[in-house]
């Protein structure tokens, strides 16, 4: 068995060992609760998916990252804007940069899809190497705003909105 991984567009037939993956990594966090696996079925179902990739390693699946629609205000303006939740990588391969790749995959993903604008709610030592910032998220209200809440614009030379409203796809307000 090599460390090598590869990152592809998840598909259907991917979902049980999606859900997987995503109850083992949240699992042992301090989030505690298994609602993530549920998420990521119902953002699928209500076709608010806009980038789901899988990391395979030996042909299994090892990590997942979504990327979800979200309903993105500013300066009066609608913005195509996309949520990154969950991210997984399982338990023992965590720390091996697969979470790093599939989150930039992903974020190429999002430009080749002229997405403007991504959000996540998550570490402050983590997503900022991607280039998310919790200074832009700021300037948007949403019911997640707080330190954790961070944005980015996936085109870094655009200049950053003065202010809006970012919500996430309608399944995140169910998750229990
Ligand atoms: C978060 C996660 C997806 C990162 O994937 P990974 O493949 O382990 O990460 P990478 O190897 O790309 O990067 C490792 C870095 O992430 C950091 N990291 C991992 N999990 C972290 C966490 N929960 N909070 C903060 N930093 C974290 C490591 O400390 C390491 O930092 P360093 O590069 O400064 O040493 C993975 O650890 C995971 O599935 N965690 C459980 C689920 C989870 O918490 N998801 C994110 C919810 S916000």
């Amino acid at each position: 068995m090599s460390d090598a991984f590869g990152i592809r567009a998840a598909t259907a037939a991917d979902a049980d060992a999606v859900d997987a993956i995503v109850r083992t990594a949240f699992a042992g966090t301090d989030f505690g609760y298994q609602g993530e696996a549920g998420l990521v079925r119902m953002i699928e179902a209500e076709g608010d998916t806009l980038v789901s990739l899988v990391a395979e390693r030996d042909r299994a699946i090892v990590g997942h990252v979504l990327f979800s629609r979200m309903d993105v205000e500013a300066d009066g303006a609608a913005l195509s804007g996309a949520g990154l939740a969950p991210v997984s990588v399982i338990p023992e391969r965590q720390g091996r940069g697969i979470g790093d790749a599939l989150i930039r995959a992903g974020l190429d993903a999002l430009r080749e899809q002229r997405v403007t604008i991504s959000f996540v709610l998550g570490h402050q030592s983590y997503y900022p190497r991607f280039g998310y910032s919790a200074d832009l998220a700021a300037r948007f209200a949403s019911p997640f705003a707080g330190p954790h809440f961070m944005a980015m614009m996936l085109d870094s030379d655009a200049a950053w909105p003065l202010g809006g409203r970012a919500d996430y796809a309608p399944a995140f307000g169910r998750m229990g």
